[in-house]
Parts: C-alpha cells; structure tokens; sequence
C-alpha cells in the first residue's frame, strides 16, 4: 500500500481545471451506496472492486457523507496534536477503511464522448475503480480529483464504482487543521462527460480600468469564443485581451456579475464573472482603486449532524445571515470550501481569501523538527494542492487573494507554493501568516495580535511598514465573548494599513447529541483531544447566532450615526456604495415608550463621506421620564445599516420617606414594606412578596471559556481566592431611625482578604432602598469576576421587562449592539445556551426591570440610577459545575444577579485579555437598587 506513504501525492488524476457549468451531459452519482468499515486497511474486503462482488451485506451510506456521523467509527477532535505519531509519512496499521460501492446506470448521451469522474472531496484518501478497472488515488482532502474513465466508462449500461477511502494517508501529515477528523467522501461525486474539442478549461481575466471599462481576455481553448451578452460582446476569440466597454464593476458590496458564454464547435461553458481589479498600491490594498476594509471571520465547513457535508440552503443561509451581520469578508480557514460556496460568494458580495488545504501545526510540538514544509520529499505534494486550488477557483471575483495555508510554520515548500501561484495567477496577492519576514507574501499578516500591537503596526513600527496589514485572525468568539470588538474596528478606521481582518470563528463545530445538546472534544472517547476548543464560533453550532455575532454585526456595521438633539452625523463607512436609497428612522421615547417617531431619506452620502443631517422637531412631553432620541439608519431593502442614540432627560430619582423606625418584632425586624430575618440581617419579605433568599453580596460569575483558558487563566486566580466559595459573617444590625444597616465580612475560608460590606435599607415611596458599600481589606491583586447582589425569588415570576439596555445579552467590553429601550422577555429565553456552560445572560444598565408571574404579581427593581441584571433558573454554581446544556436542571427558584459592575469578556482563550479599562478591580464602591412588591393589581410590566 504504497500509495499510503507516497508523499500526498495523488496517483492518475488528470490535470487540474476550473470549476464550471457546461452542456455536455453530466450524471451525479451523490446518493446512497453500500459501504463496509474496516478498522485496517489489510481488513478491508479483498477484491470489492469487482463489478460482480457480492456487497448485499454491507451498510448503506449516503454520499456524501462523514461516515462517523452515521454510526461507522467515531469523530474525533484534535487543535495542534496529530493523532498518530509524527513519523512521515507512515501512517497507523489501525486505519480505518472504509469501502463505498454504487452500481449505476450511464445514460447513452454518454457513448462517443470522453469521460472524468470528478470527486469534490475525498478525506483523506480513496483508491478508486471503475468497472474493475483501477484508476487511481486521491490525495488532498478538500480539493478535487478527477480521473479520465473514457476507456472504463460502459455508457448505455450498468457500471459499478468502488472506492476505498482510507482515514490515514501520508497527506494526512499536511491536513492539521484545528477541526474533527471525519474520514468520508464527502463532497459531490459527478461524472462528466467530456467531448472531444470541448471547453475544459477557462481562465478569465476581468479587470475593471480607471475609466470605468472592464478588459476582459479568456484563456481558453484554442478557437474558442466568448460572449458577454449582456454587455453586447459576441463572438470575441479567446486569448485575446478586448475592451469589454463600459461596465459596472464587481465588489463585494456591489457584487454584479456578468454571464460570460465560452462556446467551442462541441462545447459551450456559461460562467459568472465580475469585472474588478485587486492590487496593492502605495502599501494599501485595493479594488478598483480603492481601500477596502476586511470585516470578515473565518469559516469552517461543518454541519452539525452531517460533520464536513453542508447541504447549499444551509450555505445560503448562513451566508445571508453573515450579510445581515455586516461581514463583508471570509477566510476560507484552512482549506478550499465547496466549489459551490464561491459561486455563493460572487453572488452576494464576499472578498475572499481563499486558503489551501494545507496545516503541518503539530510538527511546532516538536520544535518543527521534520516539518514536511521543509521537507523535500513532499514538494510535489504541497505545489499540487496549490495547483488544485488556484485552478479550480482562478474564475471568481471574489476570491481576492491566495492563502498558502495556515500555521506550516516555514520551508522551501512554502516558497515553492508561492512561486507556482505568483507565476500562474499574478493578479491576486498571495498571503500566508507563518511568513512573518514576508519573503513570499504580499501582505503583513498575524493572528490575535493585541489592540497595542496592531496601534503600532498602524503607526508603521514593525518590520515591514511597506506592507499592508490583516488581522488573519483575531476576538477568539469562544463561547461567551469576544471583548473588544469596537476597539479593534475603531484601529481599522484610524489606520490606512491596518485593513481589517477575520474574527476566529464563524461556527461552534459541535455535534448534536440525541438530547438536542452538543458534543465536542473528548465526547467520544478519544484519548487525545482538546475539549471545547473546537467551540469557538459566532453562531451556535445550529447556526443560531450568539450575543458575539449580534454585537460583531454592530460593530461591522458600514454606517455610523452620531446623534445629536435634533441632528445626526452620518458616516458612510462603505468602500464604495452611496447611501442612495437608505432612511433614518428616528424615535422619541420616554421611559421606552415612543412619544414621536419618523423616517427622513438620507442624501445619497457618498462612500467614505460624512454629512450632517437634521431631525424634524420633536420636543419631549414634559413629565419626568427618561427620554432617549434612537436613530437608525435602514437600507433601501431594509437591512439596518448603523444606529445610534442620545439621551434627551435623565430620569427621576427614588423619593425618600420617612415613616415609622424600624422595630423587633417575634424574630423579625420589620421596617416599611421590609421584613428581615436577624441572625444574617437579610430581607425576607417585601410587602406580599416572600423572597427565597434575601440579596447578599456576590462576586463570582461561572467561568467563561476567556476566563479559563489561555497562559494565564483569570478563572484559576479567582478559584486560588476562593471566590466560588465566599462566607459571610454577620458583624452586626444597627436600627437606626430611618434606616436598617446591615453589616458583615464576606471572605473565603484560608484566606485573609475580605470584602467588607454594609447593606443600609431605607423606605421609599412603595418599596425599599437597598445602599450596598464593599470595602475590600487585606490587598486585593485579583480583578473581581462581577460586584454586585444575589437575590432567590419564588419560580413562578418568570416573565422579565426591563428599560434598559438591550435587548440582548452585554457586558462591558461587548456594549455595542446593545440600545436603551424597553425589553420584555422570560427567565428561560434571557439565557444563551452556550455549549459549553459558562456565565451568560446579562442585561446591562436598566433603569428598572419586573420579574412577574402570570397574575401580574413580582418584584420591580430600579437601579439608583442603573442595575445590571442577569436571572435564571439554576445558580451560579450549577452553571460552572456543567460541561454540557444537559446537566443543567432549573431549580426550585429563580436566581436574580442585580450587578454594579462585571469584568470584561476579552478574548484570552486565544489572544488578548480584558483591556484596562473593562478590568474589575477590587476597590470601594458603592451602589443601590430601589426593591418593590408588584401587587397583582398592577397588572403585567
Ligand atoms: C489558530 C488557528 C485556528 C484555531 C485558532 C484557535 O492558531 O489557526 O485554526 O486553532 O488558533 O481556535
């Protein structure tokens, strides 16, 4: 089996071609075949190819497919480690083999014509036969392969195809990327006939020229014309470069395409093109001419319970979803997608960086040493996978630039990649981050460089200030995050060359389980693996966003608004469109109710440009409400493109009163509305309302994946300071006449350090005001995760309304997203149910919030001026017990957070921290919230 350890190089596959539609007959051969497992290549079924061997017992399996997403072997998560020892290019005597047959019938349109059969992707390797006839080998997991059956083929007649698909093979050692490893053939499986003299290949050249005409020249084959109908061009010959006239260009903003028809005497090809030049000019990289910024992620194929098969409407759909969300930009990590995602991209407007299939990160664990990077003997092999991909995907628009591959660290055969493609396609700039001197490069790439860095790489203080510079990665969204959103954006905005880049990841890779939650890493089994690692995605691995993807579309958004009283600032953050078409829809509201509201037609502001546009008066009613001016600007299809919003009157502030002294009752002190139990000194009840559990000081929060993980874990600093296990100990209850001060020492058990805190209650008109002051004692050299109070309420109040921030989950450091306004929602729906369990849910910054039953009746909060909040149904420490959304259980109450402040999100799991300014500290503060009992009689919030 030699062909196992050849090097990753594929065996009798034709040479490689562009993706694309033509008339001659074609045949899917997707569907479902018979399929056998076998844990070795030396057991898999001797003689399977053979048309007439007897495969009546074995599996059926769809294809494509990922066959341990069907109940053959197991899927298995790895980041950087390979899964087998690093010993090239052998490979382990347990591999699993799996064998696929399908008898099918050829059409006779077939007979007389050559033909190929073309697989999308094969992983990692497939041995193949057609009709007993042996045709090759496939290498390279997620690029094509096709083999010429002309003389194979029985067209008009039944025909068998068996292919053996092994898990490992020696191109396994340059398929390291950060995924599951899920042996299949996964993509399309398609037979294509080929007639002689037909159009096998098409490279289209379509710049668009400073005087707005496109140049168009089709290499094709000789004596082939081409025609853009729509441009009136007919007939033209290839070859030959033409002035295709006026033309409107191609941009990911304004992605128009042009059917281009390339007929020859036998064959006629129909693709889309766009007509846009890529080039880097002054250290800047642009299209047609202009700087463009890169809002973009980075995104895996991956299906949840298909593994790496993504049906097209889930394609379509969550790259509509990226649109919404203002991303303009996708990195291909770390591998070629589906022909059929680009033709997705051209046609919605994407700038692509299209990346190889091609990772050797596991070799860095041995200092590099034996990196097949460097390593002469798989050359052949890395320049076919560049070969592949640039001919397969050289006729998109929107593939704008070449990425050699990701974290290979660095090598001769690098080099020699580059040098192929820099030769074949030398319109598109090559990129590749583990060339950090830029020897091959056209652009200065890195990944999670901190805010600092990409500042001083924006003022020209690295190495290569000639350069421009990408952000190839960055804000890790794993789990609940990232922070700093806003902040790298706002170095996007300052700096010409700091030109955007790619948030780390589009989707959490995690596979359904049968109770509906998601597994990842170490779930099946494996003995090496990297946990929820492979959960780091802006949406849910169901494709629902997540708060990250929410705040990301925010903070992409092209447009922003500066709003004044009665004027807005309109920033027109495209490239290229004006925002011809598009309204500012205006409110008035007053304590979240809309007094007025309107929409103005923006003035066609041009790309790049600001104007200032004016409002129609709109007073605020008098009255004492809080009154906020909200604008947002809509598109002509009615995508929210920007918003903003200004603050027109402060609220009121709570009303003291004065009413009898609070006094000892039986057990109890009663003061007002308030009832309190003497041995803690805390609130019990409030007017009808029995609490479960009166407010007491809390600082701890579940640990969040950016907590946990990264060289410096916050969260382990937090467990050593024992504040997961806080005690409390009562140091006395002062009645005075008009107020009830609690006081106590909140301190962990071995530790020294305390939180002093004094809970000072004083009536208000219908409710309780409750003044927390924390002292912290004893040198505090660890942030703290949240400050603020616990309260446990009865289960029933499960209906939430809030005028505040929202109406999504915010913390400090991922804000943007989040306007004032009134909220309503319910205790289950405020929470987001990452996959792996962590802190989520809070609302910032409300005025009040309600939490009420069915009948009306609850409690009302009103922060003094502010309170953040968070409720659900299990406690904090339920939550950071959990490892899946399965072992959380609701408990008998309602756990109520009322929070003065939280520490920041950041992006530690992979990347910067928490930036200074969102850093909890540990240091005096007070804060109040004003607590009443809804009586049934106030009806629903
Ligand atoms: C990068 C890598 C990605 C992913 C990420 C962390 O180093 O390129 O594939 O592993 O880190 O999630």
């Amino acid at each position: 089996m030699e062909y196992l350890t050849g090097f990753g190089r594929p065996v009798g596959t034709c040479a490689p071609r562009a993706a694309f539609d033509t008339d001659a007959p074609r045949l899917s051969l997707n569907g479902t075949w018979r399929f056998r497992l076998a844990p070795s290549a030396a057991e898999a079924a001797d003689g399977f190819w053979a048309p007439g061997f007897d495969d009546s017992g074995w599996s059926r399996l769809p294809v494509p497919s990922s066959w341990p997403m069907h109940g053959h072997g197991r899927p298995a998560y790895t980041n950087v480690v390979y899964p087998f020892p690093l010993d090239p290019p052998h490979v382990p005597t347990d591999n699993p083999t799996g064998d696929h047959r399908l008898v099918f019938e050829v059409p006779a349109a077939f007979a007389g014509l050559g033909a190929r059969l073309r697989f999308d992707g094969v992983d990692s390797c497939g041995r193949v036969w057609l009709n007993g006839v042996e045709l090759g080998v496939t290498q390279g997991s997620r690029l094509p392969a096709e083999f010429d059956v002309t003389a194979a083929l029985r067209p008009g007649g039944s025909n068998v195809l068996a292919v053996r698909v092994h898990q490992w093979s020696a191109g396994s050692y340059l398929e390291d990327q950060d995924m599951w490893w899920l042996p299949g053939i996964f993509r399309d499986v398609t037979l294509l006939a080929r007639p002689a003299g037909g159009v096998d290949d098409v490279f289209v050249h379509a710049t668009f020229e400073p005087g707005g005409h496109g140049r168009l020249r089709v290499d094709g084959p000789p004596g082939a014309t081409v025609s853009i109908p729509a441009l009136g061009l007919t007939g033209l010959p290839a070859g030959v470069a033409h002035d295709a006239g006026p033309v409107e260009p191609w941009t990911a903003e304004t992605p128009r395409l042009y059917e281009l028809v390339v007929a020859t005497a036998t064959e006629t090809a129909t693709l889309r093109v766009g007509f846009r030049t890529v080039a880097i000019a002054g250290g800047i990289l642009t299209v047609n001419g202009r700087r463009i910024v890169l809002r973009g992620v980075n995104r895996h194929e991956f299906h949840p319970d298909l593994g790496r098969v993504v049906p097209i409407e889930v394609v379509r759909a969550e790259l509509e979803l990226m649109k919404r969300h203002h991303v303009n930009a996708i990195r291909t990590s770390h591998y070629p997608p589906h022909p059929a995602v680009l033709d997705l991209c051209d046609e919605l407007g994407f700038w692509v960086l299209d990346e190889c299939d091609y990772e050797t990160h596991g070799f860095e664990t041995v200092g590099w040493r034996g990196n097949p990077s460097d390593d002469p003997r798989f050359a052949e092999a890395c320049v076919d996978r560049m070969r592949r991909m640039v001919e397969r995907d050289k006729n998109h628009p929107s593939v704008i630039m070449w990425s050699l591959g990701n974290e290979a660290g660095v090598g001769a055969n690098l080099g020699l990649m580059a040098d192929w493609a820099r030769e074949r396609d030398p319109d598109r700039p090559l990129h590749y981050e583990g060339d950090r001197g830029c020897a091959h490069v056209d652009v200065y790439s890195r990944m999670y460089a901190t805010h600092a860095e990409v500042d001083a790489i924006g003022r020209g203080e690295d190495h290569v200030p000639h350069l421009p510079f990408i952000l190839c990665e960055y804000a890790h969204a794993m789990g609940n995050g990232p922070g700093g959103l806003a902040e790298y954006d706002e170095l996007f905005d300052r700096h010409p060359r700091c030109q955007g880049g790619f948030v780390w990841e589009w989707l959490d890779h995690g596979i359904r389980r049968p109770g509906g939650d998601f597994a990842y890493g170490g779930d099946f089994g494996e003995p090496l693996h990297d946990g929820n690692f492979v959960i780091d995605g802006l949406v849910l691995p169901d494709r629902t966003p997540s708060p990250g993807l929410v705040e990301l579309g925010a903070v992409y958004a092209p447009v922003r608004l500066a709003v004044r009283p009665g004027e807005v600032t309109v920033r027109n953050r495209y490239a290229f469109r004006s925002l011809d078409g598009a309204n500012l829809r205006w409110s008035v509201t007053v304590d979240g109710v809309p007094s007025a509201e309107g929409a103005v037609r923006l003035p066609a502001v041009a790309a790049g440009e600001t104007e200032v546009v004016a409002l129609p008066p709109a007073p605020v009613p008098p009255g004492t409400g809080e009154a906020w001016l909200t604008v947002h600007a809509v598109a002509a299809d009615g995508l929210e493109i920007g918003s903003g919003q200004v603050q027109l009157r402060a609220g009121p502030a709570p009303v003291a009163v004065s009413g009898p002294a609070p006094r000892r009752e039986g057990g109890a002190i009663r003061f007002g509305a308030a009832e309190f139990e003497p041995v803690h000194g805390r609130l019990t009840r409030l007017g009808d309302l029995a609490l479960v559990h009166g407010p007491v000081l809390d600082v701890w929060r579940a640990p969040i994946d950016n907590d946990r993980l990264g060289p410096d874990p916050v969260a382990d600093r937090w467990r050593a300071a024992g504040l997961h296990r806080m005690t409390h100990r009562l140091l006395g209850i002062d009645l005075a006449p008009d107020a009830v001060v609690v006081a106590t020492r909140v301190a962990a058990a071995s530790s020294d350090r305390a939180l002093l805190t004094w809970y000072t209650w004083r009536p208000v008109d219908g409710g309780v005001e409750l003044t927390v002051r924390v002292e912290p004692t004893g040198g505090w050299d660890v942030p703290l995760p949240r400050l603020g109070v616990r309260v446990e309420l009865p289960p029933g109040l499960g209906d939430v309304s809030w005028f505040g921030a929202g109406p999504g989950e915010a913390y400090p450091d991922s804000r943007t997203a989040a306007l004032i306004g009134r909220s309503r929602s319910t205790v289950d729906d405020l929470a987001t149910p990452y996959v792996y369990p962590q802190e989520n849910g809070n609302r910032a910054d409300a005025r009040w919030l309600t939490l009420t039953g069915p009948d009306g009746t609850g409690l009302r909060v009103e922060g003094v001026p502010r309170i953040d909040f968070t409720a659900r149904r299990w406690s904090t420490g339920d939550l950071d017990a959990a490892r899946h959304q399965a072992d959380l259980a609701a408990t008998d109450r309602i756990h109520l957070h009322l929070d003065h402040a939280h520490h920041g999100l950041g992006s530690a799991a992979c990347g910067p921290g928490v930036l200074p300014p969102y850093v909890l500290r540990a240091e005096p503060a007070t804060f109040s919230v004003v607590l009443r009992a809804l009586p049934a009689s106030r009806g629903r919030r």
